[in-house]
């Protein structure tokens, strides 16, 4: 076994220490700056290596300690050896750096923080003979009893699960919203017991409750079904939705990648019109009871590709919000949104590099005036950001 000692330079885009040996890149996982760390050489390559830590020589005044007992094999967290405050200067510069790197601009503002734990009100554990999560880079299953990021209704919930018979579940979702709780079994399943919460549902069968769950963020209600995308955490949903809604100012607005409608209906009192464009089917359709519950006749939703269903129609807009998955625009999306011609563009990214990439294809056209990064998933290397972009003259 290969051993080194080093001293780390600085923290990767993924939340790792950089160390060098010949000016090739060493990655080492729970590492922080100025660090002398002695590691073990786990993978290399022609062009960088990863380690281990086997002994912290000089540690980091920086550095706290990991309240999880899972932190060094689980899979979650990337960042828990960092205090809160550590992180958002880190998710920060990060985003600042990235945008300098690949678009030249310095335009990127303060992070806006949310809440360290507890956060999350959503998680997807792994069953086999145990419940837990993925172990970092493999597929096997660490055991936990409790998880730091979430809710302590979902923890309640897995402490309940541990004492039933869940022998053919391949894979567990835990849903709250501020009412309700759902839980969601994949697998060979035959259930036959009970479990205290609003909704249970087997592979696509509700066996108890409606089958979805409700949510009232800012007044607004939300009905959110099994396979929808909600924002799993609450606080950093607000942060993002109401910088989106200080840059709304009246006409005409596309929401593409609405989910279950949340951006549209959130914006629709400062809008004339505004249509949803989604591909999942559900959350479409709970878009259109949100519509309902909300008392909110100027939006409607299409259920379809982004791409295509702005390549197939001829939508006129003031502004389009898009809220992509973290592979961001497509060409094709990215040429109707061009075609469209808004005035403004209100980009909301869950992945700072594919946000880049698309800025450069849009920056012709517009002006990349702010971007504000959000912290929604604290403790992992993630970042949000929202963009505003505004017609050239
Ligand atoms: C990051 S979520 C945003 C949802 C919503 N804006 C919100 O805040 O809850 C991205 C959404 O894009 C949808 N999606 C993914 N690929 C799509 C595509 N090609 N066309 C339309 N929607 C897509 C996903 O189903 C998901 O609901």
């Amino acid at each position: 076994m290969k051993k080194l000692i080093v001293k780390i330079e600085k923290l990767d885009h993924f939340g790792r220490g950089i160390a060098r040996i010949n000016n090739i890149p060493i990655f080492i996982e729970n590492c922080l700056v100025n660090e002398e760390v002695e590691i073990f050489i786990t993978k290399e390559k022609k062009n960088f290596m990863e380690g281990k830590v086997i002994k912290y020589i000089k540690k980091s005044p920086l550095r706290v300690e990991s309240l999880c007992p899972y932190y060094d094999s689980c899979g979650g967290c990337d960042l828990l050896h960092l205090s809160y405050d550590e992180q958002l200067k880190y998710k920060e510069n990060k985003v600042k750096e990235i945008i300098k790197k690949f678009c030249g601009l310095n335009c990127v503002k303060d992070i806006v923080g949310s809440k360290q734990f507890n956060y999350r009100n959503k998680i997807t554990l792994q069953v086999n003979n145990n419940i837990g999560y993925f172990k970092k880079k493999s597929n096997d299953i660490i055991a936990i009893d409790k998880c730091l990021l979430v809710d302590n209704r979902i923890n309640k919930i897995i402490h309940d699960l541990k004492h039933l018979d869940i022998r053919n579940v391949n894979k567990i979702v835990i849903r709250v919203t501020s009412f309700e709780s759902m839980v969601v079994f994949y697998g060979n399943v035959n259930l036959n017991f009970d479990l205290n919460v609003d909704t249970i549902i087997v592979n696509n069968k509700v066996i108890k409750g409606n089958g979805y769950i409700k949510e009232d963020i800012n007044g607004f209600k939300f009905v959110i079904s099994s396979t929808s995308f909600f924002q799993v955490n609450n606080i950093g949903m607000i942060n993002i939705y109401d910088k989106v809604l200080e840059y709304v100012d009246g006409g005409n607005v596309l929401d593409l990648y609405c989910g279950t409608g949340t951006i549209g209906i959130y914006v629709s009192k400062k809008s004339n019109k505004v249509l949803g464009i989604e591909l999942n089917k559900e959350a479409i359709s709970d878009a259109l009871i949100n519509k309902k519950i909300n008392d909110i006749n100027n939006i409607d939703f299409i259920s379809g590709d982004v791409g295509s269903v702005l390549s197939q129609n001829n939508f006129k807009a003031d502004i389009i919000i898009v809220d992509p998955p973290r592979a961001g625009l497509d060409n094709k999306s990215i040429n109707n949104i061009i075609k469209i011609n808004p005035k403004k563009i209100i980009y909301v990214s869950c992945d700072p590099v594919t946000l880049a990439r698309d800025l450069n294809l849009l920056k012709d056209k517009y002006e990349v005036v702010e971007i504000t990064p959000f912290d929604m998933f604290g403790n992992t290397y993630h970042v949000e950001c929202v963009s505003l972009l505004s017609l050239k003259s």
